[in-house]
């Protein structure tokens, strides 16, 4: 029988207590044992960017940086103030960047998503007015089989407040997702 470990891990501003098998990834405790299924378990190899999660040690300010939960022994993030996809949106509704997502119609299946999004707003929490370059050197590890890549760097940009959407992006966001599966891309996208 595979052993257990008791852990505590803090996501999306709280505690939680767990006992998992021994080697559980910070994916695997986030989806199974939390429901927190926003981070996607696309490749579970560290290749495709899909279970990004924000990260920042306990004691720290802010988001914190793009890890990614499928490498990451859930034992080994305790120290850690964990955001998800479903942290990210506050008391006054979706995140800018998730607001720029839906505006530019930078969704397709939804796959992507949550990660794509926490990358870019990691790179926007450290550098407000980024560059083409930058931006897609932050999203880089965020691998898109749909959309071309070009209406996500777009809804960065409109993010930072660097460019409006393109007149046609508001309806390709309607067909492609409504605005709440943003917050909630799993259980609405993926079966
Ligand atoms: S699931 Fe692909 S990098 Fe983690
Ligand atoms: S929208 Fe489908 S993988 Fe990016």
């Amino acid at each position: 029988m595979r052993k257990t470990e008791l852990i505590k891990l803090f996501v999306n501003g709280e505690e939680h207590s767990l006992a998992v098998p021994v080697q559980r990834t910070l994916l695997e405790a986030l989806r199974y044992d939390l429901g927190l299924i926003g981070s996607k378990q696309g490749c579970d190899k560290g290749d495709c960017g899909a279970c990004t999660v924000l990260a920042r040690p306990r004691q720290g300010s802010g988001r914190g940086e793009p890890i990614l939960s499928c490498i990451t022994l859930a034992a080994d993030a305790q120290d850690l103030a964990v955001t998800t996809i479903e942290g990210l949106a506050g008391p006054q509704g979706l995140d800018v960047v998730q607001r720029a997502f839906v505006d530019c119609g930078a969704l397709q299946c939804g796959f992507c998503q949550p990660g794509m999004m926490l990358s870019a707003r990691a790179l926007l929490d450290n550098c407000p007015k980024p560059s083409l370059p930058q931006i897609k050197e932050a999203l880089s590890g965020n691998l898109c089989r749909c959309t071309g890549y070009s209406q996500i760097y777009q809804a960065v940009q409109v993010a930072a407040g660097m460019r409006k959407p393109s007149a046609r992006a508001p309806v390709q966001a309607e067909r492609a997702a409504p605005s709440d599966s943003v917050a909630h891309p799993v259980k609405e996208i993926v079966p």
